[in-house]
């Protein structure tokens, strides 16, 4: 039996777990600084970091605990080191790489955007490649050619803003607070998807797998404050039935966007299985959506349950794929923290 501790550290979310390689779960924790950012309307890098790092070794402990085993059963130890907020990405990294010196304990990197989709794998206990993979969060929003765990070609992604992201700003707008999905999810069950003409960014262009979001959030944005510079003390009408309809009618855009891309991306590969990941798919109206469209088309659809959708150290598990292939790093593992390596 192999066993493994993951460590994840990428964004705001401190969490370690430890797995085995029949992708049982021993333990998990994950410690959200969401309370921490709310007030800025976004994770403030600086604040992140300095969260990790009072974090890191209580998270990692209560895992081993949690699993009731001694560093000195685990195989390795893996920390997600790229792409993530660079002063996060370090956290995570030094205390594995301390941990895996310290113990002679093997390291392996995780890609945090394979670990993502890789809670698919560990969810339904099934090889879920090739497929199509989809991470929309905060961060991210991307499709990829995902041949194995290990071999992802980007398709897509988004050229301006991230799903996640333009969820948290147009949330703010409308006084809803942050992270912006849930509440945006909450007030739209009230509201009229069909109230507000909102556009559909790139939906009719059939040569291209990518995502832009800043026009919709701008277009929510004109029909709030009207066109133009917005007036600091503009009276805005932000009643709730209009703020309901509003995010109702923002929703069905994103999820029409993310739809059509996933299909096209699924057409152009001709692979028949959709994976899923990152904190935007944690939204209940796209996986209706998104189990709706699967039964149409005739794909699989693999969509993990919410705690697996938002950031964890579960999905590291990936590294078991490292492991059984030898791919283990030295203390000169570094961060890389943008999309591209
Ligand atoms: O994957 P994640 O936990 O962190 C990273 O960004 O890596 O994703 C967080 C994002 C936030 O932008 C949040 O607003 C969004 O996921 N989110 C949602 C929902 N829950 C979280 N967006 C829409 N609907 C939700 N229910
Ligand atoms: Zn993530």
């Amino acid at each position: 039996m192999i066993r493994l501790l993951t460590i994840e550290s990428t964004c705001d979310e401190t969490a370690a777990a430890v797995v085995d390689d029949e992708l049982n779960v021993l333990s998990s924790v994950v410690a959200s600084q969401s309370h921490l950012h709310d007030r800025y309307g976004g994770v403030v890098p600086e604040i992140a970091s300095r969260a990790h790092v009072e974090r890191i070794m209580p998270v990692i402990e209560q895992a081993m605990t949690q699993a009731g085993i001694s560093l000195a059963d685990l195989d390795a130890i893996a920390v997600a080191n790229h792409p993530g907020l660079a002063g996060s990405l370090l956290v995570g990294l030094i205390a594995a790489k301390t941990l895996s010196f310290a113990h002679n304990i093997p390291l392996i990197a995780i890609d945090h955007l394979q670990a993502h989709i890789y809670a698919c794998q560990i969810d339904s206990g099934r090889n879920v490649f090739p497929c199509v993979g989809l991470i929309v969060s905060g961060g991210h929003s991307n499709l990829y050619r995902c041949e194995t765990a290990l071999d992802f070609t980007p398709l897509g992604s988004t050229i301006d803003d991230a799903a996640g992201e333009a969820f948290d700003k147009v949330a703010s707008m409308l006084g809803l607070g942050y992270p912006g999905g849930p509440a945006i999810q909450k007030a739209a069950e009230q509201g009229d998807p069909q109230k507000f003409k909102l556009p559909r960014p790139l939906v009719d262009n059939p040569e291209r797998l990518d995502f832009s979001f800043s026009g919709l959030k701008t277009a929510v944005r004109y029909e709030l404050y009207g066109p133009g510079k917005i007036n600091p003390g503009a009276r805005v009408d932000l009643n709730p039935q209009r703020v309901a309809d509003m995010a109702a009618s923002f929703q069905e855009a994103v999820v029409d966007c993310l739809i059509a891309k996933a299909d096209l991306a699924l057409e152009k590969t001709r692979y028949n299985r959709l994976c899923v990941g990152g904190g935007v798919a944690a939204n209940s109206h796209f996986r209706k959506r998104l189990e709706a469209d699967a039964a149409r088309v005739g794909y699989e659809l693999f969509i993990p349950p919410l705690k697996l959708c938002t950031d964890n150290a579960v999905m590291g598990a990936i590294a078991i794929e490292r492991y059984q292939t030898g791919l283990f790093e030295d203390l000169s593992l570094d961060i890389s923290p943008g999309l591209v390596r």
